[in-house]
């Protein structure tokens, strides 16, 4: 069975929403770490719209310098797993550096999208991203590609040094059928016989992700926005208890 990481952007959108301190994402990563999430991903956007740098600093120190920890991929198996989804800047290179997450993914990003919309078109950026992956290889990092579920993209991701692809699950997400489950398999069957490690991310929720997690040789899945949803949704009565406590 694929690990299981944790997204918790959508905590630091809440917060976000009023510019205050709360919801804190820190304590949401540990309550997704008590609830048995394998891993906590976060994206660092250009913009800062939900996590900034001061989640990635505490994020890093709660799990980059505990003892659960996964300083490698190999030892995610009885620890916590820290991803990075970023863009490929000069700016994410300078916070990594310092940073060092255990896996790094690198996604495109636009400033007017909702949610990363597509993998990272690695053909359109052969060169630019080789030299990329080249300066993060050198200060050990591990490195994923988001990426659509193409062929010709996924051995453009191997060239340029990638060691795991994050196969997009969106378009499956939106039409849950078997013709797009046979897409992100036949995604995942070519990554992984050219050598790259696979993990699977991306609009997958209570209903559509169960079907997902039966492909063999996924490593990891990242999951957000329906598990931050689902813990509104089922934290919300023991809120308002706490709240009618105090108020009455
Ligand atoms: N994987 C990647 C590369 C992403 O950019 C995101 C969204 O931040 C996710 C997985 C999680 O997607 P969702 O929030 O739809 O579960």
């Amino acid at each position: 069975m694929p690990k299981l990481c944790i997204n918790i952007d959508h905590i630091a959108t809440v917060r976000e929403a009023r510019k205050t301190i709360e919801p804190d994402p820190i304590l949401g990563a540990k309550l997704a770490i008590e609830g048995g999430a394998d891993g906590i991903t976060v994206h660092l956007r250009e913009d800062r719209r939900h996590i900034n740098d001061r989640d990635v600093l505490l994020l890093s120190q709660l799990l980059c310098h505990s003892e659960s920890f996964a300083k490698t991929q190999d030892d995610i198996s009885n620890s916590v797993l820290f991803t990075l989804e970023m863009a490929a800047t000069d700016e994410m290179l300078e916070i990594v550096s310092k940073i060092k997450p255990g896996l790094i993914t690198l996604v495109p990003e636009k400033r007017q999208e909702l949610t990363t919309e597509g993998g990272l078109n690695v053909t359109g950026q052969k060169k630019y991203l080789t030299e990329y992956l080249e300066k993060l290889h050198k200060k050990n990092l591990t490195i994923s590609i988001f990426i659509n579920a193409d062929k010709e993209q996924i051995q453009i991701a191997k060239e340029i040094g990638a060691d795991f692809i994050e196969v997009h699950t969106g378009p499956y997400a939106e039409n849950p059928n078997d013709k797009e489950l046979s897409t992100v398999k036949e995604a995942i069957e070519f990554g992984k016989s050219i050598g790259l490690k696979i993990n699977a991310g991306h609009g997958l929720n209570y209903q559509n992700t169960a079907a997902i997690a039966k492909l063999p040789d996924i490593e990891q899945l990242h999951i957000g926005h329906s598990v931050i949803s689902r813990a509104v949704i089922v934290g919300i009565k023991e809120a308002v208890r706490e709240m009618k406590l105090l108020a009455s």
